[in-house]
């Protein structure tokens, strides 16, 4: 087969790297890449939301697969434009990647159809929305309605950070256009769990669990980020949560896309926080997450490709997901500075320790080819993965390596997985 994966990052490292494992895999194309994927697939000039180009590309190399890695171009349609062409590709239709792109979408869906959420209403007068929050119980949520980057949820402590927020959003349109309309929320307090799930339309199966890190310093200090590192599986998770989770979330969330005429195929991410009174979602994501990608795919035992054909063509009921009994943790090495100002184009050094090490993973974020080195090219630039026998083992594995890398401006945060001592 040859198979075309769109997206730059970690997530699409990952992604890419379970492809090639395949013996499905003959010829494995990324689009645009980076300089990890280039180890096994050829990177394609290609930008992710350029539809037209990416069709016509898959046409011309007669791609019997695409993957689409990220929230963007699935948001914006992609696969709908890949459907119209008879190209076979694993992603939403635009019609149901609406569950990521709109968070006041996700929100209704679930107060329609009884899944557990936090309390919430939706503005589009930003009058209306301080005349609500006067009243309101604080600390108190604020959301964009659309893709933000992550970074369009304001937890605010009183009103007037409340206030702030909604000029920041609505007025000011920090976000662009995902402010125009805002979702205003129930602060929830408990553990926070990511399950990632094949879906076929009908039929959900999820993956092991995972647990993410937004904030950019130690003991969950800073600013939000992408995500700095992720563990698998979250001792959080125990089996009474997930039983929950499958009678009162997952496969109601399918079955309330397809009674809405919009039948999820793909991946569907479940952002959960198991709070006193239960599990409880706090977003949708129509990919898989990144950096959890990084450590649920290396533990998996399926061949990703046959499980991705399975929910292209509905078989997913036949398909059972198996995990290896491990655990898995990744510590995003980031450049100086990041999420807001820092440099980039230094050379990395190390990657070549990885080799032949089994169990170690070192999957590219931004990084890109000069002068025949490896360069940091982004915020976050590697996702350093290891596994272990358990999660104290991984971590103190990935850790370790960590230390085989080098960059002039490396930063990363020291406590990724330090929750499971508590648990
Ligand atoms: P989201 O993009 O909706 O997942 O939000 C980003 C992060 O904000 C989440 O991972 C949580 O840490 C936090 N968050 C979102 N919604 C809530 C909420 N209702 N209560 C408390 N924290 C929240
Ligand atoms: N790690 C969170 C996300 O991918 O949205």
């Amino acid at each position: 087969m040859k198979i075309l994966i769109v997206g730059s990052g970690g997530r699409e490292h990952a992604i890419a790297w379970a492809a090639s494992k395949s013996p499905k895999a003959d010829k494995i194309y990324c689009a645009p890449g980076n300089a990890g994927i280039a180890e096994f697939a050829e990177c394609i000039d290609i930008g992710a939301m350029e539809f037209d180009k990416l069709a016509a590309f898959a046409k011309e190399k007669e791609i019997d697969l695409t993957i689409i890695g990220m929230d963007d171009p699935l948001v914006g349609g992609i696969v709908d434009v890949f459907e119209a062409e008879g190209l076979r590709v694993f992603g939403p239709r635009k019609n149901a990647a609406i569950i990521e792109g709109s968070k006041a979408f996700s929100k209704d869906l679930m107060k329609k159809y009884n899944i557990p959420t936090a309390a919430y209403e939706t503005f589009t007068d930003p009058q209306k929305a301080v005349k609500y929050l006067e009243t309101a119980k604080m600390p108190i949520v604020l959301k964009a309605d659309g893709l933000a980057l992550g970074k369009g949820v304001l937890i605010c402590k009183d009103l007037e950070e409340a206030k702030a927020g909604v000029k920041t959003l609505m007025l000011d349109k920090q976000f662009g256009d995902a402010g125009n309309e805002i979702v205003i929320e129930e602060f929830m307090t408990g553990r926070e769990v990511s399950v990632l799930a094949f879906c076929d339309g009908k039929t959900i199966k999820c993956m092991t669990s995972a647990q993410d890190h937004k904030r950019a310093k130690d003991g969950d200090q800073g600013l939000n980020t992408g995500g700095m590192g992720t563990f698998s599986p979250s001792p959080f998770y125990t089996k009474e949560v997930e039983e929950f989770c499958e009678k009162h979330i997952y496969q109601p969330t399918m079955d309330a896309m397809a009674a809405e005429g919009r039948p999820f195929t793909g991946i569907l991410f479940t952002g959960l926080m198991l709070t006193e009174d239960g599990p409880k979602v706090l977003e949708y994501n129509a990919r898989f997450g990144d950096p959890e990608a990084q450590v649920v795919l290396p533990r998996m035992k399926n061949d990703m490709i046959d499980v991705m054909e399975a929910c292209i063509d509905g078989r997913l009921a036949d398909v059972e997901l198996e995990f290896e009994d491990n655990a898995a943790v990744c510590v995003v090495l980031a450049s100086d500075g990041y999420p807001e100002k820092y440099d980039k184009g230094f050379e990395i050094k190390g990657l070549d320790t990885f080799k032949g090490k089994d169990g170690y993973y070192v999957f590219h974020a931004g990084t890109k080819f000069e002068d025949g080195k490896i360069v940091t090219n982004g915020g976050r630039v590697l996702g350093v993965v290891a596994k272990g026998d358990d999660l104290k083992a991984a971590r103190a594995n990935a850790y370790e390596a960590t230390e085989w890398i080098d960059f002039a401006n490396k930063y990363k945060r020291n406590d990724i997985g330090k929750a499971i001592d508590e648990a």
